[in-house]
């Protein structure tokens, strides 16, 4: 932080006493950022920022707002306790980082400045994303600084939230300790200056833009490349459709990453700005809540959970032919794959608890995954051989993938992870 570090918590202050003074009308502190937005888009309906998103292809402009959709607290507190669960020092001296991220919009800073103490912290770093960068995306949505305290906003810069001392001297290290200043540029996590910050800290933990996972994964290896691959850690949300990409299944198989603890009942709730909420497909936003809800989205992290240490529950080959539950698998058995050496579980609760070979199953399993129970050892996307498939169907229908036969036809299946017993 430099020199002129900005008074600490001004911003978030005006935010969260706007939204108390408004909370006899309904509005609960987790809407305060979205309040805000409300406000801001009511008091700067400026026509000529809008027009600066019409220089990007619809397609980006898509993209990019559908990046949009902030975390909801209860969501933060459930999943960093499941880590304190398993062990209450996992924060304990670390350094922690919440890069694309912005305590005026949403609540990571929030969670982790109010529990500072509890979680031990040594220092509290958050960025954010220039509020220049994101009305070049959205148009004037996100145009808030014109609310801060009087100062000509720089709309063009990100800025950098900093909690580290008890600032106001009250005796406790919070929310109303930190300090924040403008950074160089627009707080990019690809920028030097936010590289130095991630290179600094122990633990990076946000919700990055979905789109740029794959970059932002890789960053974060960087920056342990960097570090000679030592202590960084990281607790990340993405779209569990990433499994696959060629830089996220490694990782996974490696047992370099895994699923987090996870959302409640595996649905994914989180608040999307106006603006932002004609983007979704029917059925994923909510007009009532202003929540979008997501299926497939998980935790993406390196930090150790007591659930991954719980094996399934599983019953034996023979006892799943008999009683499953499931009628492709009960009186049918397990068949083998056409081209791979390895049968066909199409259901995680039905993986044959005895059975020694190698099985695909669902990619929805890596949520069960335990370590000690199985040992990954690949992905239909890579282990598949499909010269048998072309040779048979003359054509390939898509890209790589494990074939099943029934009545003398060929059964393509989803993609698959290939796992097996540890003995
Ligand atoms: C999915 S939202 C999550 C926001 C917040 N971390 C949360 O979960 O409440 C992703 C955020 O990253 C910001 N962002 C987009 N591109 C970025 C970039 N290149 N560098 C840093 N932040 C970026 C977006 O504006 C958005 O605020």
């Amino acid at each position: 932080m430099s020199q002129e570090a900005r008074p600490r918590g001004r911003v978030l202050l005006r935010v969260f006493s706007l939204a108390s003074g408004r909370a006899t009308c309904g509005y609960t502190r987790e809407d305060a950022p979205f309040l805000l937005a409300r406000i801001v888009a009511a008091l700067t309906a400026s026509a000529g920022r809008g027009d600066m998103a019409g220089n990007k292809t619809l397609g980006d402009a898509k993209r990019a707002k559908q990046d949009e959709f902030y975390t909801q607290m209860s969501d933060i507190q459930a999943e960093i306790n499941a880590y304190l669960d398993y062990d209450e020092n996992t924060f304990r001296g670390k350094t922690v980082l919440l890069p694309c991220d912005d305590p005026e919009w949403s609540n990571f800073t929030l969670f982790f400045a109010q529990n500072f103490e509890r979680l031990g912290l040594r220092k509290l770093i958050s960025t954010s994303y220039a509020p220049e960068s994101k009305i070049a995306k959205y148009g004037a949505l996100f145009e808030y600084a014109a609310l801060r305290t009087g100062e000509a906003p720089k709309n063009e810069r990100g800025k950098i939230f900093v909690l580290e001392h008890d600032v106001n001297k009250n005796g406790r290290i919070d929310f109303d300790d930190l300090e924040w200043d403008y950074l160089k540029g627009d707080g990019d996590f690809r920028s030097e200056e936010v590289c130095r910050l991630r290179d600094e800290a122990d633990v990076i933990v946000t919700n990055p833009p979905f789109s740029m996972f794959r970059e932002f994964l890789a960053w974060i290896m960087d920056g342990r490349r960097h570090l000679g691959g030592a202590g960084k850690h990281f607790l990340i949300i993405g779209s569990m459709n990433v499994i696959t990409y060629k830089e996220v299944f490694p990782l996974l198989k490696e047992n370099r990453m895994w699923l987090g603890n996870g959302f409640s009942h595996g649905n994914a709730y989180f608040r999307v700005p106006e603006g932002c909420r004609t983007e979704y497909a029917n059925g994923v936003y909510d007009a009532a809540t202003n929540l979008v809800k997501f299926r497939n989205v998980a935790w993406f992290t390196n930090l150790d959970h007591g659930r991954r240490h719980q094996p399934l529950r599983l019953m034996t080959m023979a006892q799943n032919i008999k009683h499953s539950k499931h009628k492709e698998v009960r009186g049918v058995g397990y068949l083998p794959y056409v081209n791979y050496d390895a049968i066909e579980v199409p259901f995680t609760d039905a993986i044959p608890g005895d059975y020694d070979g190698v099985m695909g199953v669902p990619i929805s399993f890596l949520d069960k995954y335990c370590p000690e129970q199985f040992k990954i050892v690949g992905i239909s996307l890579e282990l598949a051989d499909m010269k048998p498939i072309k040779e048979r169907l003359g054509r390939l229908d898509g890209g790589p993938r494990l074939y099943t036969e029934r009545d003398g036809q060929l059964v393509r299946q989803y993609e698959r992870i290939l796992i097996q017993r540890r003995k």
